[in-house]
């Protein structure tokens, strides 16, 4: 399972298997403005601080992939256990 924690306040949020990152957060009343919500535009993109993302949108480059300094929680999810956004 993956918990997300908000820089700022240090909140913990998990997420689900079936539901996707902005969704999780949504539901803790932390909206994501998003768009697509298929990885394709771009919208959702959140700066990451710690924690390894699982890139799964299309959006993205390679480079900006392989930097892990953001991702986009509308599809993507991690592979390490916790990840720290920066909001
Ligand atoms: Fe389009 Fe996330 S909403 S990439």
């Amino acid at each position: 399972p993956l918990t997300i924690q908000i820089a700022s306040t240090g909140q913990q949020i998990g997420v689900a298997a079936d539901r996707t990152a902005v969704q999780a957060l949504a539901a803790a009343e932390i909206d994501i403005m998003t768009s697509c919500e298929q990885g394709f535009c771009g919208t959702c993109i959140t700066r990451v601080l710690a924690g390894k993302c699982d890139h799964r949108d299309i959006c993205l480059t390679g480079e900006e992939k392989e930097r892990n300094d953001a991702f986009t929680p509308c599809c993507s999810r991690a592979s390490t256990p916790l990840l720290v956004l920066d909001l």
